[in-house]
């Protein structure tokens, strides 16, 4: 069983303006999967900010995930805060959930949402709206135990699943 964090990134729900819908939606479906949430947290669409809390949950949980602030707007930067605390990046899981995602809306597209790893963990970021969020992870949530298994030295076995 992996441990894993969720990180919320919104201004209006930092604020008290609007509950965290996603969040809790993110933290079930992990602990669905098998995954121990050890903790969810909340931050303000402030890279400096955003930064400090991955560091922080990637030295705990072998897989963080981030949900919001990655569109458009001036204030999502949560892919730059991914960006820069990451040492590699995993471009295949947002091309997965953005693939996955164009049979939904079209509007997938306009989520720049990154994905990498930091040491000994896997930090994945979604959209904020809870129905985005649940149908990005769904889409890789099966497979990212077998990326783990290899990010932690465990045996990790590549032969084609049946
Ligand atoms: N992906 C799925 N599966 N379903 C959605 O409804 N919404 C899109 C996109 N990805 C969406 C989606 C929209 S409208 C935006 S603006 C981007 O995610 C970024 O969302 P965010 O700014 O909340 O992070």
């Amino acid at each position: 069983m992996y441990e894993a964090a969720v990180l919320t990134v919104s201004d209006r729900s930092f604020r008290g303006r609007r509950p965290d819908g996603a969040g809790p939606v993110v933290a079930s479906l992990l602990e669905a999967a098998g995954y121990r949430v050890i903790e969810t947290a909340l931050v303000p669409d402030e890279q400096p900010d955003i930064e400090a809390a991955l560091i922080r949950l990637a030295a705990r949980a072998a897989l963080v995930v981030t949900t919001g602030g990655t569109g458009f707007s001036p204030r999502d930067v949560t892919p730059e805060a991914t960006l820069a605390v990451c040492q590699r990046l995993t471009p295949g899981i947002p091309e997965a959930m953005r693939a996955a995602s164009l049979t939904v809306t079209p509007r997938a597209m306009l989520s720049r949402a990154a994905a990498g790893i930091r040491d000994g963990a896997l930090i994945v970021n979604l959209p904020g709206s809870p129905k985005a969020a649940r149908e990005n992870l769904e889409a890789v949530l099966p497979t990212l135990e077998h990326g783990l298994k290899m990010l932690l030295g465990g045996p990790a076995d590549c032969a084609p699943e049946k």
